[in-house]
């Protein structure tokens, strides 16, 4: 899988995702940087549905419910950092259990809070090129 792509549809991105979703294995934390309408939650419709724990349409932006959890044996936690400004607002997401039993934890906005995850980590970086085109890469 290259480290770099260039899509120019959602749908593009979202295949992608099911790609790299085939590399994941939990434990894992998938960290995701890109401005506002980057493609973050449009690229992890696709990552959660190639892990199998949900329909795309079924995973939608938690930047007000701020954590979804989608699956049942293999739990994928999925969460937006962007209203997160301290500890005191971290802890309130409720993610300590998250850590207990291998999973895979998806964030948005993750440079927002850096934290120690104890987790290996893959990062992703997404970048607006004009219109409909986006830069995806893997650090
Ligand atoms: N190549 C593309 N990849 C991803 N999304 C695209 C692409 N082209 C257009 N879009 C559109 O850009 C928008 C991306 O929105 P999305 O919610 O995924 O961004 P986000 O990075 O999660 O934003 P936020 O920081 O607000 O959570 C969607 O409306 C999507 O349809
Ligand atoms: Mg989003």
């Amino acid at each position: 899988m290259a480290k770099e792509v260039i899509t120019h549809s959602p749908e593009e991105t979202t295949n992608w995702g099911r790609e790299l979703a085939k590399r994941l294995a939990a434990p894992v934390l998938v960290l995701l940087t890109g401005d506002l309408g980057s493609g973050k939650t449009t690229l992890i419709k696709g990552i959660v549905a190639g892990l199998g724990a949900a329909n795309e349409d079924e995973v939608t932006s938690p930047t007000f419910t701020l954590v979804h959890v989608y699956g049942n044996a293999a739990r994928v936690y999925h969460a937006d950092l962007y209203r997160i400004e301290n500890f005191h607002d971290f802890e309130t997401l409720g993610l300590e259990d998250v850590f207990d039993k291998p999973g895979v934890v998806i964030l948005e906005w993750s440079e927002r809070f850096p934290l120690e995850f104890p987790w290996p980590q893959v990062r992703i970086r997404l970048e607006h090129l004009g219109g409909d085109a986006r830069r995806i890469s893997v650090e």
